[in-house]
């Protein structure tokens, strides 16, 4: 599909027919940073900077799926988020409702697969029960995986896996390999992690998919996320498609 895109600084279209589609990453994960930083620069409180945020999202959504990315996967909400103002916390809660409840009938019609990951005992009934239905609803289409993850933690969801597996008394622990491992943590069914982006200028995973992103190719902007563009995320993938992976070998 021919889709010219304009965006950034250089303002020239790009055509995403271009990307070689055998080096495309199968999973890509985004570090959504800076919403913050983005609106005190606007002069708008920081709760703006996380609705521009989905904005961007949705377009990036809408992209990585044209592009015939696997799986996208977002840092909506970490484990230490709970930590900001109950203001900000209770917007970036009503942020997930609201986005369920506007774009799940576009997502579901181009067959989008939702997932979220993440401890979400830590959110309202009424939350949880929006998150199940939207998996519920979604769960047999072939589209792009969407994962989202809220009140997640890379150290929390290995900790909660190792409960499981604990309590599992079919496990053979002397036997168990990596793969058997990864039927408890949350991702499991996806693809490892070929990518993180993060955006704002910080080059940190803070504690974002650390088993899933085990040899991924980091690639960060200093653009902050709700102007992060098309063009930029294109740049990513173009970038890694030049990148030499070797997983360890030479
Ligand atoms: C980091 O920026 C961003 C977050 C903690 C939240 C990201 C959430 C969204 C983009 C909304 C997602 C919504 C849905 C529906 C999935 P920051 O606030 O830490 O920015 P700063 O570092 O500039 O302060």
């Amino acid at each position: 599909m021919l889709r010219k895109i304009f965006g950034g600084s250089k303002k020239q279209p790009i055509d995403i027919d271009d990307i070689d589609k055998e080096k495309l990453p199968r999973h890509v994960a985004v570090i959504m940073d800076g919403n913050g930083r983005w609106a005190k620069g606007q002069g708008l409180l920081r709760t703006a900077g996380h609705a521009a945020g989905v904005k961007t999202l949705k377009r990036i959504l809408r992209l990585a799926d044209d592009i015939g990315i696997e799986a996208l996967t977002v840092y909506a909400f970490s484990t230490e988020n709970w930590k900001r103002p109950k203001e900000e916390v209770d917007f970036l809660l009503s942020l997930f409702s609201e986005y369920l409840a506007k774009e799940l009938a576009e997502m579901h019609e181009k067959k989008v697969r939702i997932k979220f990951i993440g401890d979400r005992t830590g959110f309202s009934e009424k939350l949880q029960n929006e998150m199940a239905n939207a998996e519920e609803l979604m769960k047999n289409n072939g589209g792009i995986l969407f994962t989202i993850a809220a009140n997640y933690g890379g150290r929390d969801e290995i900790l909660r896996a190792a409960k499981l597996l604990a309590k599992d008394t079919d496990a053979n622990i002397d036997s168990l390999t990596e793969a058997d491992f990864e039927k408890y943590l949350d991702t499991f069914g996806a693809p490892p992690v070929d990518l993180v982006i993060r955006t704002s200028g910080e080059m940190r995973l803070s504690n974002f998919l650390l088993w899933q992103a085990a040899y991924a190719e980091f690639w960060y902007t200093n653009t902050p996320w709700p102007d992060f563009s098309e063009r930029e995320f294109i740049e990513a993938i173009k970038e890694f498609a030049a990148r030499n992976r070797r997983f360890g070998g030479v």
